[in-house]
Parts: structure tokens; sequence; C-alpha cells
């Protein structure tokens, strides 16, 4: 029960960490070398309030965002992802927490989405922090309290970006490292994993086709985990491809009984959207099931700081009540920007033990239908906005 609190706090803290917590910045501002190019407006895919997709306009007068911090780069973005989350941000997903996280250099309105990107820095703050010249190539993350990267220009802190491998494409370096940070993120601090040392570890990922679980996967593997999926039918031959001890079609009738069969997992990560009630109703055995679908921003959204702040302690501490009389513990996980886990995925990515997995690439001004395919769902993979030299 001790070390089952303590695990709690700890994702308590990760909670905590995604609602109330910016990245540490300098007070001082900053001046910035001046634009390679010196253009001062910039076009942007923006929503000017919440809704549906139709919310989503082309604004192609806006400000390309300054650099404010000493240990901020502006790049310029040839190219981003589209994530399930800017589709609900859309629809106000976030914005109790989020505005309490804007509050003291960022605005809501007119809101840019995009989480993750490949680009260029054209300009940079006057710190010492970030160790690329001007007009390197590198790929990205960006907070999800700050304006994002569906937009020509994208500003961020400095170790948010890294080099790109040399073995991937721009597209590819777009598409990775939101997922890759969340899969990592839950692995590292919500499974308590050390990712250089899986041996043995027995791992069952849900969702294995989507972006998360693809890397979840490919993390495990490489740590010399050995893991069972689980997706549908056709993308079975996908998640094959990764090389994981079996795979599991979900939507098939012997389901349940051939997961029953495998037996207790070390670990089972939930990137299938599914949370932490799917564990109890489907009575998977586990010692630690990680889940990114968290009530965490919901309950804010619906209850206000305070009540959904407390609706979310009983809401994780439920669920634990009942998987701990068969010695399993549930545990939430989110998207964490690292200079850590960019290292990490870096290393994964060079070595080729980790492969992009691009579903589809739009250009900038079809990004809408991006957003689209996203909302769709059932993605193979990572859906791509192209900006390219042109724009
Ligand atoms: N907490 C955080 O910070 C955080 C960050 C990123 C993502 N997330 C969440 O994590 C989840 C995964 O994100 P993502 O970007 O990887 O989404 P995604 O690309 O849409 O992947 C989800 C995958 O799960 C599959 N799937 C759906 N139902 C399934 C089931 N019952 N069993 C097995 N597979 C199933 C889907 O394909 P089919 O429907 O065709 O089977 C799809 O390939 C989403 O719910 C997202 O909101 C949370």
């Amino acid at each position: 029960m001790v070390m089952g609190a303590s695990r709690w706090a700890t994702t308590l803290r990760a909670a905590a960490r995604q609602v109330g917590c910016s990245t540490p910045r300098q007070s001082s501002s900053a001046a910035a070398l001046p634009l390679a190019n010196a253009r001062d407006k910039m076009s942007a895919w923006q929503i000017h309030s919440y809704g549906d997709l139709s919310e989503l306009q082309l604004s192609p007068q806006t400000r390309i965002p300054h650099i404010a911090h000493p240990n901020q780069v502006l790049i310029k973005v040839e190219a981003a992802s589209v994530n399930p989350i800017d589709v609900a941000m859309i629809g106000g997903y976030g914005a109790t927490a989020l505005n309490l996280m804007r509050h003291i250099d960022n605005v809501e309105f007119p809101l840019t989405l995009g989480r993750d990107f490949c680009g260029k820095i054209v300009s940079k703050g006057l710190g010492e922090y970030n160790k690329l010249p001007v007009g390197s190539r590198v790929w990205g993350v960006v907070p999800v309290h700050q304006q994002g990267s569906h937009a020509e220009y994208v500003v961020v802190d400095a170790n948010m970006i890294s080099e790109i491998p040399n073995n991937i494409n721009t597209q590819e370096a777009a598409s990775m490292l939101y997922t890759a940070l969340t899969a990592w993120s839950g692995l590292m601090f919500s499974a308590n994993l050390k990712l250089h040392g899986m041996t043995g570890l027995k791992a069952l990922v849900l969702g294995a086709s989507g972006g998360v679980g693809n890397a979840a996967v490919q993390m495990l593997i490489a740590g010399g985990a050995k893991v069972g999926c689980t997706c549908s039918t056709d993308a079975i031959p996908l998640v094959e491809s990764f090389g994981p001890e079996c795979v599991l079609d979900y939507s098939s009738p012997e389901f349940h009984q051939k997961l029953a069969d495998l037996g207790r997992f070390d670990v089972i990560v939930d990137c299938a959207g599914l949370g932490s009630d799917y564990a109890m109703k489907n009575k998977l055995q586990f010692r630690n099931y990680v889940t990114f679908t968290t009530p965490v921003l919901k309950n804010m959204d619906n209850l206000g700081l305070v009540r959904g702040f407390v609706t979310t302690v009983s809401d994780l501490i439920c669920p634990n009540i009942m998987s701990m009389k068969n010695g399993g513990l549930i545990t939430w996980a989110y998207f964490t920007p690292s200079s850590e886990g960019i290292k990490h995925v870096y290393d994964l990515v060079s070595s080729k033990s980790m492969v992009p997995i691009v579903e589809n690439v739009f250009e900038f001004k079809d990004t809408p239908s991006a957003y689209k395919r996203v909302q769709d769902g059932h993605l193979r993979g990572k859906v791509v906005i192209n900006l390219g030299e042109s724009i």
C-alpha cells in the first residue's frame, strides 16, 4: 500500500505538471538577432473561438511571433503534424487549465494549434542556452499552452528542439516528437521503467497502430521488452513490422480469450483512448496499467479548477482500490516536453531502432482536411502538414 500511495503521488504530480507548470523562463527580455527574411507577417491556421472544425481559418496577415526570452528560438516551420489534441482543442478541450498556464505571456485567441514541427532556426535569443546556430534544421515540440506550429513560424524554448536524425526526411521528422515524447513519458515516469534495460519485461500495448502506440511498441522492443500488441484487422501487417512477440486483433471474437491466455503483464500501455475503466471491465491482468486517457483537463473544464481537481483525485483512487485487490496499479500518463526525451528519440531513430510512420501528408493550404482525417480516427501512423519552401 505504501508503494501504491507513492506511485499515486507520482501520477498526481505529473497531472499537476500538465495543469500548473509552465516551462521555466528567464525574466529579462531578450534582444533577438534580426530575422533572416525581414517580413513581419506570416500565414497561420487559427481559431478565434471554440467550436467545430469550421472554426479553423487561414490568417494570412498574422504577426510573426517574437522572441521574448533569451533562451527562445524562432523557427521557420517546414512541416508539422496534426494530433488528436489539436482537434480536441478546437472544441475547447483543456481551456480552463491551459488559460491558467497562459496568463503570463500567452493569449488564448487567436489560437494557433500544432504541437510538433520540423524547420529551420531563423533567429534566436541572446542566451547561451542553445548551441545550434541560425540556419540549423531542427525538430521540436511546443508545450500545450503555447501558440503552436500550424503556422509559417513558431517560437519555442531552445531546449524543445534538437538537430534532426540524418536518416529521416522533413515530413517524417515533423511527425514524431509529440507522440514519441508522450510514449517516452508514459514508460519513464508513469510505468517507472528503465528504458535501456527492459530485458525480460512483459508488456502489452493497446492501440499499437496509432501514433503513441507505435512509438511505445518501438521503444519497448528497443529496450529489450517482450511486447504483445492489440490493433484491428487491417493494421496487423503494420504492427507486425515492429517485431512484437504477438499481435491480437481486438475485433476478433476470440480476442478476450486470447488475451487472458497471455497471462499477467508487467505493464499494459493504453494508447487507444480506452481509459482506466477498460482495465477493470475486461479483467486485464497487470502489475501496472498506464493510460494516456485521463479525466484531468475535462474535469477542470466541466467542474472548475477546485472541484475538478478533487474529482480527479477520486477518479484516480477509485479504480486503484479495485485493481489493487489483484496487485495491479493504474497510473495516468501525459505528453512531457523534455530535452532528455528528445535525445532518447533521436538516438533510437539514428540507430534505426525506431522508424517514423506517416499515414498522410497534406499541403498547408489543405490543413482543414488534415484535421478532418485525424478527427475521423482509425489512424495508421501520423498525419503531417507540409509547408515546404513555397509559402
Ligand atoms: N495524456 C496525454 O498527454 C496524451 C498525449 C497524446 C495522446 N493522448 C491520447 O492517447 C491516445 C492515442 O493517441 P494517438 O495520437 O496515438 O491517437 P491515434 O493515432 O488516433 O491512435 C489510436 C489508435 O488506437 C486504435 N484503436 C481504437 N480503439 C482500439 C481498441 N479498442 N483496441 C486497440 N486499438 C484501438 C485506432 O485504430 P482503430 O480505431 O482503427 O482500431 C488508432 O490506430 C488518444 O486517446 C489521445 O487522446 C494523450
